[in-house]
């Protein structure tokens, strides 16, 4: 079946509902969601969304845009830095006018909060000088992207957006550099629909499925990464992968660094606040990469605790807030450490280890979310990604926590913007009507196959050798191991078998083509990885412990060898614009 719109988005999390808002009613636009819209991964982001509004304290979009550069270990294109961190006040205030319900300060302002790297100089006239940490997340409790996911949502609904739940994208069609639409099964039947259009948007989120513990929902296993690098375009900076120091222990579910920001303090086996060591000036709000690298650390030298299954942990003692703030400020996380681990917060600290969380590379694009078809910056004609996908690059080697929601309402409307100009004046790029054949094959041979290896089995393996040789600490022979696994595990994967064969809801096959994804994302991460020989951001080598700006400041651009080689690696310069790089000390 062929359906004609304007626009097809993919993904119903902020950045595909952000676009979605934009597109004006007299355009057609669908929405294609592998869940239900309002069970998007976005709905798990907890702790905030930044801007500095200045509702607690002095702060400035200067400030914001100086720490997210700082924080990407100067691997952030500086030109989009600008643009997420000025649009990030207007963001907020469109949010608020949407309807989205978020906390209060005492004087009826949005509240605000510390996060993790967001800081200020301590002597407005120095502004490089020392920094302290500044109230600039604005929150709604711990449930921030639960609650901008419903908002957006909502306002969709308002715009009578045409939604198509359930449907799983199978193919990107492009030719000749012009992008004509999709592919897509409606999960219910299996049925194949060709969604053929001027503009498509991809918003189908992260990864973090490739790795063991992880906070990303079951759905983050990059559908859209891999389409596009199947398809022949380029994944921008894929090594850098950023694990969360405070994942539930054993489940990786996020324990909000709002537990920091409030005044949480991560302890190891001798009750010791180990970020004085790590980050004497910020201590345990210290960025991302730092403070996980500083749990492997303490558990690797013994100060960690050890579980009765053998795995070890460290502490977030949130007790001495005392039960109003907890219940008021983080009653999500707070129940889940009750309820998947019988933690009393209020009295007890909470087993904490790091957790795949998000994925800073992706599908490169510019500011107007347009996908790069080459590292020299030529777009494939309408074409965009916005979101966790989308590799603008704001985040650079290290993501600040609660720029993330950040990038999805900045980006995602100006991607919005960009494809209405376009649609403007652009015609359906033409079709044969079978577009679906490459899709029908794909899922015929699933079908068909009857070797004896299970998905599960897979992706399971696949999981715990990134975790063990791709995480947290990389090392020369780690990666060279991993490069060989996946290749093992792309040639296992040609002899699975599934047991369901019907059409109803075959989540195997879904799992299956999903598998296939997976190794793919893992293909470009580990590959560029291997390569990147020194250490930035997230992307820690302990064979190269120090950040190399002469050889390595730029970014990766990882092809897919059409004939099954190693992906071939380009490289694309960082933009500078007011920032010099200098040392990253907290
Ligand atoms: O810790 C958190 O609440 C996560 C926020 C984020 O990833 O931006």
């Amino acid at each position: 079946m062929v359906q004609n719109f304007d626009v097809v988005i993919i993904g119903a999390g902020g950045a595909g509902l952000r676009a979605a808002v934009e597109i004006p009613k007299e355009y057609s636009c669908a929405v294609l969601s592998k869940v239900f819209p309002p069970r998007s991964h976005t709905g798990t982001a907890q702790g905030g969304v930044c801007a500095a509004l200045s509702n607690m304290e002095d702060d400035s979009w200067e400030n914001h845009a100086f720490d997210t550069v700082k924080g990407s270990d100067y691997l952030g294109d500086q030109d989009s830095i600008e643009v997420m961190c000025k649009d990030a006040i207007r963001a907020i205030m469109e949010l608020e006018h949407m309807g989205m319900p978020f906390s209060r300060n005492a004087e009826g302002k949005i509240a605000q909060r510390n996060f993790g790297g967001h800081t200020k100089p301590a002597d407005p006239n120095d502004p490089y000088g020392k920094r302290i940490p500044v109230k600039r997340s604005c929150y709604s409790a711990d449930r921030t992207g639960h609650v901008m996911l419903h908002t957006l949502y909502e306002t969709c609904i308002k715009n009578q957006v045409n939604f198509f739940s359930e449907y799983f994208v199978t193919d990107l069609l492009i030719e000749n550099g012009v992008c004509k639409g999709v592919v897509a099964m409606d999960i219910a039947t299996s049925e194949l629909h060709t969604f053929h259009a001027k503009a498509v948007i991809f918003a189908t989120g992260g990864y973090g499925r490739v790795f063991r513990i992880t906070s990303n929902a079951h759905v983050g296993t990059g559908d859209g990464f891999a389409l596009c690098y199947k398809n022949g375009l380029p994944l921008e900076d894929m090594e850098f992968f950023q694990f969360h120091p405070t994942g539930l222990w054993k489940l990786g579910i996020l324990v909000s660094e709002a537990a920091r920001g409030e005044g949480g303090i991560l302890k190891n086996k001798d009750g010791e606040r180990f970020m004085v060591r790590y980050a004497p000036t910020v201590m345990d709000l210290a960025p991302r990469d730092m403070v996980s690298r500083a749990i492997i650390s303490e558990i690797r030298e013994g100060r960690g605790i050890r579980g009765s299954d053998g795995t070890d942990f460290v502490y977030l003692d949130v007790s001495h807030l005392g039960k109003e703030v907890i219940d008021d400020k983080l009653p999500e996380i707070t129940g889940f450490a009750r309820t998947y681990l019988g933690v009393e917060p209020t009295k007890e600290p909470i087993p904490i280890q790091p957790t795949a969380h998000y994925a800073m590379g992706g599908i490169p694009t510019n500011v107007n979310g347009e996908v790069l078809l080459n590292e020299k910056g030529d777009v494939v004609k309408g074409l965009y990604a916005a979101g966790e996908c989308a590799c603008v690059s704001v985040h650079g080697a290290n993501r600040l926590g609660t720029n993330s929601l950040l990038d999805l309402v900045v980006f995602g409307r100006r991607t919005g913007k960009a494809v209405t100009d376009f649609i403007k004046t652009a015609d359906y790029a033409p079709i044969s009507g079978n577009e679906d054949e490459r899709s029908k094959k794909i899922i015929n041979d699933i079908f068909n196959k009857n070797g004896n290896e299970k998905v599960v089995d897979i992706r399971t393996e696949l999981q715990d050798t990134m975790m063990n040789d791709c995480g947290v600490f990389r090392n020369e022979a780690d990666l060279k191991r991993m490069v060989e696994k996946v290749k093992e595990l792309k040639e296992r994967a040609k002899n699975i078998s599934i047991q369901d064969k019907g059409k109803v809801f075959n989540t195997d096959l879904i799992e299956a083509i999903e598998l296939d994804n997976l190794l793919e994302t893992a293909e470009a991460t580990v590959n560029s990885a291997y390569a990147r020989q020194e250490s930035r951001g997230a992307h820690t080598r302990e064979d190269f412990p120090k950040r190399d700006d002469e050889n390595w400041m730029k970014h990766t651009f990882a092809f897919k060898d059409e004939n099954g080689g190693a992906p071939i690696l380009k490289y694309k310069p960082v933009v500078v614009t007011r920032f010099k790089p200098m040392e990253r000390k907290y």
